[in-house]
């Protein structure tokens, strides 16, 4: 999987695009800036777009070539981005006050161990933000992976990410939901998707 990542991100062009995840967008908006960690962010575009906001961003992601396209796209945007070549399963986050990550689907063991895990890194008062594709997607050629053990069942990831592994995070907003995506020739269409807003309380 991480090969086929980095042969993706070696393209010239953007896989995803070089603006921000729209889910994303409407919810840091709204937050104050600080320290936010972006996991699993590919090209570093939702990085990028939170540092020109004031946000102070790190990303994590597997695939090294996606260090490069960040690096780029935060000169054109005159931002810094620290990038660490990190897998999800070893990765330790600094103190932040938002974690971040769009499109983020890996196998339900690694995640429903880790993204708990790395929660407890968010301040208290601290946010956690995540769009991803729901198991309903699977018939739909609007993008995402093509084994429903890679997609989110709502129930399921809500009780991981506030279960017992987890600190203890408010739900803000939980939903399936139908959208239409225009981020590239990957994610564009009618898509149903999760979007999960967590608070530390
Ligand atoms: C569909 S791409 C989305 C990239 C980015 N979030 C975006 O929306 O533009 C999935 C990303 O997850 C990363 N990834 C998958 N599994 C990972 C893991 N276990 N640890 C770190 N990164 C991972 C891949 O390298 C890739 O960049």
């Amino acid at each position: 999987m991480k090969d086929r990542w980095n042969l993706r991100f070696a393209q010239d062009d953007w896989a995803y695009g070089k603006e921000a995840n729209e889910y994303l967008k409407q919810i840091i908006t709204e937050l104050e800036p600080g320290e936010a960690w972006f996991a699993a962010d590919g090209e570093g575009r939702n990085a990028v777009w939170a540092a020109t906001l004031g946000w102070n961003c790190q990303v994590f992601d597997y695939a090294a070539m996606g260090a490069a396209k960040c690096k780029m796209l935060a000169d054109e945007h005159d931002v810094k981005v620290s990038y660490h070549v990190k897998d999800l399963v070893d990765v330790q986050l600094s103190k932040c006050d938002l974690i971040a990550c769009s499109w983020f689907h890996t196998s339900p063991e690694i995640r429903s161990r880790h993204m708990p895990r790395i929660l407890h890194s968010l301040r208290v008062g601290g946010h956690f933000v995540m769009e991803g594709y729901h198991k309903s997607q699977m018939s739909r050629s609007s993008g995402g992976p093509k084994n429903l053990d890679l997609l989110f069942d709502l129930d399921e990831v809500i009780a991981e990410l506030t279960g017992p592994a987890a600190p203890h995070m408010k739900v803000i907003q939980a939903e399936v939901t139908e959208t239409t995506l225009d981020e590239s020739d990957l994610h564009r269409g009618d898509a149903m998707v999760v979007r999960i807003h967590l608070k530390r309380v």
